[in-house]
């Protein structure tokens, strides 16, 4: 950890001395910040004034005591008195879930409340952030209204430490995330973090609302997923640690950013009939996989989005740009375009196709019958060049990702584009 001579010396609040609060407030206070704790709960405000961590956590204790010690890190029940010591506040009040499992957003709403109400009594600028995990629209729908009429920005900084290694966590982050409207807001909260020598990433304020969703329910599917493909190899005898170590010594497809991108249905020769397989021998076992199971219908669900947002065009003439399931091959086996041509043809809209890879005379066997069994006609709906198509389309619907100069000219062809395989990058 490396102080620099200019860290800031904003002076920081912290709201909600739980296991997120009193880890943020101690490592915050241990960085070199002079820190405030604040907690409704007396029993957690004097654990930190008798330099006492309120719970058990690892190296928590010491970097309290040290901290309170210095007098860097004091704490206080009351938000007024906070709010008039410093100049940012870190929300990390609780967002439980309500009975029927929605997020509760009173504990935030409340404590916002407070800070506006200390602020009304003795007004200045203030910066208020949210770490508590809240959905995106929060902080502008919930937090935000609560200020208004006040010289305050907010500002969400979402938390990612594990309980048993907050500290470690907090002090070797794996990511810091800083969303705002406002770019000085932003990067006077990134800047408490600097001494962790860490880029933080500067995103929009429903980003860094939304990634922490991502990030919780991309750990829950990863580990339902290791468990269920551990399950199924213990039943075929093969040794389940085993095999999703060596899945992991794949840092090119699997453990890496590949296939994390939102884009159109996946399909093809391989995923669709593979995971079928899968799913069909594990019921032969009497084993359920309901991650697994669950992956194709969710698949369908997402041509079906697909699908309607291309029904939702005006009536006309829509030019679909990619016929096999993804870039650069001409397999068009279980192409998920196929599905939604049929279901448009169906629906008795005008359409055409250019795929770069596809020339109906030369493509053969299964791959040539799949696609005539569900389109006997598609001869007639080919364009033959990219230009072809966008002379003719009042809409260019694009199901896979263009080269970049294919995307440079469907995006300066001025033809409105529905962009189903992600965003085209010119
Ligand atoms: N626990 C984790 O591992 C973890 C990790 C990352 C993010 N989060 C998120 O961080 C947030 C906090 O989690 P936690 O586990 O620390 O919660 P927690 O319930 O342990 O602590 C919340 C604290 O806020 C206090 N509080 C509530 N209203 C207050 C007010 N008006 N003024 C002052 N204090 C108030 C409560 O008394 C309590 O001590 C949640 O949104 C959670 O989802 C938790």
């Amino acid at each position: 950890m490396q102080l620099t001579s200019d860290y800031p010396k904003n002076r920081v609040a912290v709201f909600g001395l739980g296991y997120v609060g009193a880890v943020t407030a101690a490592c915050l206070s241990e960085l070199g910040c002079p820190v405030t704790g604040v907690d409704r709960d007396p029993l957690k405000v004097d654990a930190l004034l008798a330099g006492k961590s309120p719970f058990y956590e690892p190296g928590l204790d010491g970097i309290i005591r040290r901290n309170a010690a210095a007098r860097r890190l004091s704490a206080t029940a009351s938000a007024q008195d906070a709010v008039e010591r410093t100049d940012i506040a870190l929300v990390c009040v609780g967002t439980p879930s309500e009975r029927n499992g929605n997020l509760s957003v009173e504990q935030l709403r409340r404590v916002s409340a407070e800070i506006a109400e200390a602020l009304r009594r003795s007004p200045k600028p203030y910066l208020v952030t949210v770490r508590s995990t809240v959905f995106p629209g929060t902080c502008e729908e919930v937090v935000a209204p609560a200020f208004e009429g006040l010289a305050v920005q907010v500002v969400c900084n979402p938390e990612f430490l594990r309980e048993g290694a907050a500290v470690e966590d907090f002090m070797q982050p794996s990511l810091v995330v800083v969303g705002s409207a406002d770019p000085q807001a932003a990067a006077r909260v990134a800047r408490l973090y600097e001494p962790l020598g860490v880029t933080p990433h500067l995103v929009s304020l429903r980003t860094a609302e939304m990634i922490k969703y991502a990030c919780n329910a991309f750990h829950a599917v990863k580990i339902a997923f290791a468990n269920e493909i551990g399950a199924m190899a213990s039943k075929l005898g093969a040794p389940p640690e085993e095999v999703m170590e060596t899945l992991c010594r794949d840092v090119k497809l699997n453990a890496s950013a590949a296939y994390l991108k939102p884009g159109f249905a996946f399909g093809g020769s391989c995923l669709p009939k593979d995971l079928r397989a899968l799913v069909f021998r594990a019921s032969r076992l009497d084993l359920r996989l309901p991650l697994l199971e669950a992956t194709l219908p969710s698949n369908g669900q997402h041509l079906g989005r697909a699908i309607q947002r291309v029904m939702d065009l005006p009536a006309g003439r829509l030019g679909v740009f990619g016929l096999s399931f993804k870039e650069n091959t001409d397999d068009l086996r279980e192409s998920p375009v196929i599905e939604l041509l049929e279901h448009l043809i169906g629906k008795g809209r005008d359409v055409r196709v250019f795929d770069p890879q596809i020339r109906l005379g030369s493509i053969y066997g299964s791959n040539r019958q799949f696609v005539l069994t569900a389109i006997p006609h598609i001869g007639r709906l080919m364009a033959e060049s990219l230009d072809e198509l966008l002379g003719w389309a009042g809409h260019v619907v694009v199901t896979q990702r263009p080269s970049p100069e294919m995307a440079r000219k469907i995006l300066d062809s001025g033809v409105p584009v529905v962009e189903l395989a992600g965003p085209l990058e010119r």
